[in-house]
């Protein structure tokens, strides 16, 4: 989605870009509460504490990431700080993948834990929360970042 971001012909359309960033924020914010609700502690149990340090830094991304994302979230698509913070967010985005990428999942493959299981529980919440409804605070949002004046279809 980041590259979709930066590739579109509507580069500078606020409504369009507007619409995109926030489905970007939207997705990193149910990966982030799906990892912490249910993968973190599940990786901690199994793995006795022994990666703790790397979850707290990946919690420690994750609050980073957020709050820019809030600020996102709060800002017209067409402000000149706009771009510059999709881009700082991507490159939050990359870093924490990476380190959970290289360090988290080799030692999770080779642990005891249940992976199908963690898998669907994961999925499952994903699930109710991609579909949940947000009702007046995600039109705040878009009105935000979109403005008001055009339909937000
Ligand atoms: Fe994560």
């Amino acid at each position: 989605m980041f590259r979709q971001y930066d590739r579109g012909p509507w580069h500078a359309r606020r409504l369009e870009k507007g619409k995109l960033a926030l489905r970007i924020c939207h997705a990193l914010t149910v990966h982030a509460k799906i990892e912490q609700e249910i993968f973190y502690p599940a990786v901690s149990a199994v793995l006795d504490g022994e990666v703790d340090d790397l979850l707290g830094r990946a919690n420690v991304e994750h609050s980073g990431i957020e709050a820019l994302i809030s600020k996102v979230e709060d800002t017209p698509a067409d402000d000149p700080l706009f771009d510059p913070m999709i881009e700082v967010l991507a490159a939050y985005v990359a870093r924490h993948v990476r380190a959970e990428e290289e360090q988290l999942f080799p030692r999770v493959r080779h642990s005891r834990l249940d992976l199908l299981g963690t898998g669907e529980r994961l999925a499952a919440r994903k699930m109710e929360l991609s579909t949940a409804r947000g009702g007046k605070q995600l039109f705040r949002q878009a009105r935000k970042v979109m403005g008001r004046k055009k339909s937000l279809g």
